[in-house]
């Protein structure tokens, strides 16, 4: 059965992983867990990026061989993926045997069927971005410097006369439109559709995809002279990671490509072609998220107000660190981050709304039940746990098209009905007249839990996990669907667990 294959782009290793990074496989680990939670076989690769100018210079000013830079910088990131609670399945290094030689492959292929050719490249590069720009794309400023164009860089460029070899994609330029029209969903999401059409229908120039400048990369077969552009290497990780043609079947095309905007170009228009190029079928999607600012600011170097995400998670934990990037900014839209606004939502949302409600729950059984969990009562009258029921296809709609800040919203709406639920319902007045009400709302109230429970698991696996211990799950696999929760009670068996606050207040 083919897999649902989604991809974060792979990281350069210049510099230590920060938000931005943490941001991008956050939201891809949070589709993959909903995914897997509805059985749905996933594969979701995430890696780095390890050759180009970019990385050499890195390497040089760091005073380390480049090999072992690249490996030291790696390692950092997938430690930091294990700290964040990241569940990949495979992670690919473009340094790897498995990536170079599938590589080199795909480029004799296109010099083969002519789609790749032999020229003389003159312009400008960006090293930051490891980008070409023509003359026209970045004329000089008024103090007579050409300046990278992608407003979220700005870099000096470098002029560039040499040697290369091209791809031919303006021989693209048709196909391409023609297949955004026919599959109106590969641009995701839809308001940023319009600049790339924009930009295609402006016409395709063929572009640079070697250089002789650069050692520190994947040589063209045949002409060693030449390495291989880093972004014609990386790009195809998404295809050279399976091992063998049985893995490769088994999760090709991708299903999406989650990325952010500045790299939406390369994914939604040089990445299809060369696909088209090597005969292959297209990724259903390419996403593309907005970008973080700080305190108002673009993070930056000058600046250096990189935020490392093992200084959040020190002090709010993972869970929280996750919830905060995905609930403050609609995927796909721009935010900003700041301290003050994450401890805002992590008292209200965290600590005050779920915290709290885990909290009174268990400490109610505990008092009025001793601890044991209610089952189910003879009537099972209409319960809230159905009306969450009735919430879950929306939810699951809203993870399907990656709008995961839309889902949480409509969680948070469900975890605020159970608290106005509680104090309407007053159980601390009524278990004096009416015990049995009393069992029936506190079992409700469980199975409220479990669902929610069931909910933020992509989100929040470790609060989730402590919820389920809390609340007495002690099924094998866990309940993570409202459906999975109703059919799989035991009535009255299992004991409350108290523990500590999910969320102490900061
Ligand atoms: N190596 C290329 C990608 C090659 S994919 C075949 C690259 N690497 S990168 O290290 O610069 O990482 C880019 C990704 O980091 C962006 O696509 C985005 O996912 C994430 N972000 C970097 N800074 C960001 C913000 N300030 N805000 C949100 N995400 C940003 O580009």
């Amino acid at each position: 059965m083919k897999k649902y294959y989604l991809t974060t782009p792979l990281y350069y290793v210049n510099a230590a992983p920060h938000i931005g990074h943490a941001y991008t496989t956050i939201a891809a680990d949070v589709l993959a867990r909903f995914l897997r939670a509805k059985n749905r076989p996933v594969h979701l690769l995430t890696g780095t990026d390890e050759h180009g100018a970019k990385i050499e210079e890195a390497s040089r000013e760091a005073g380390l061989p480049v090999q072992e830079f690249t490996e030291r910088n790696s390692a950092a990131f997938r430690e930091l993926w294990q700290h964040l609670d990241i569940r990949y399945d495979d992670f690919i290094r473009t340094t790897e045997p498995r990536h170079e030689s599938r590589v080199q492959e795909c480029f004799a292929k296109l010099l083969k069927s002519g789609d790749a050719y032999k020229g003389r490249y003159r312009g400008y590069y960006c090293v930051s971005d490891e980008t070409y720009w023509t003359e026209t794309d970045a004329p000089p400023d008024e103090k007579g410097r050409r300046l990278c164009p992608n407003t979220e860089c700005r870099k000096p460029l470098q002029e560039v006369e040499e040697e290369s070899y091209f791809f031919k994609l303006s021989k693209y330029q048709e196909p391409l439109l023609k297949h955004y029209r026919e599959n109106p969903s590969f641009l995701l999401p839809p308001h940023r559709a319009n600049e790339i059409l924009r930009f295609v229908e402006s016409g395709l120039q063929d572009t640079a995809i070697s250089r002789t400048k650069v050692k520190w990369g994947i040589p063209v077969p045949g002409d060693p002279e030449h390495t291989i552009y880093v972004w014609f290497d990386a790009l195809l990780n998404y295809i050279t990671a399976p091992q063998s043609s049985e893995a490769f079947t088994e999760i090709w095309p991708a299903d999406v490509h989650i990325v952010g905007k500045e790299i939406y170009r390369f994914h939604s228009v040089t990445w299809p072609a060369m696909l088209m190029a090597l005969g292959l079928p297209l990724p259903k999607s390419v996403f593309a998220h907005g970008w973080w600012t700080v305190d108002g600011e673009k993070m930056s170097k000058s600046r250096g107000n990189f935020v490392d995400p093992r200084e959040i998670t020190g002090e709010f934990g993972v869970d929280a660190f996750r919830y905060f990037l995905l609930r403050e900014m609609p995927f796909g839209n721009d935010g900003n981050f700041s301290l003050d606004s994450l401890r805002k939502r992590y008292n209200a949302e965290l600590a005050n709304d779920l915290g709290n409600l885990v909290n009174r729950v268990v400490d109610m059984v505990d008092r009025y039940l001793g601890g044991a969990l209610p089952g189910r009562t003879k009537q099972d009258t209409p319960s809230l746990a159905k009306e969450f029921t009735a919430q879950g296809p929306t939810i699951d709609a809203h993870m399907e098209e990656l709008n995961f800040c839309g889902a949480l919203i409509l969680i948070w709406k469900c975890v605020g009905r159970l608290n106005i639920h509680i104090n309407e319902k007053a159980p601390w007045k009524l278990v004096k007249t009416d015990p049995e009400a009393t069992r029936e709302i506190l079992f409700d109230l469980v199975r409220c839990l479990r669902i929610v429970a069931g909910w933020i698991e992509p989100f929040m696996p470790q609060t989730a996990a402590k919820m389920h211990a809390q609340i007495g799950v002690r099924q094998f696999p866990v309940p993570l669907s409202p459906e999975q929760v109703l059919a799989g009670e035991s009535a009255g068996t299992g004991k409350i667990l108290k523990a500590p606050p999910l969320f102490p207040r900061k």
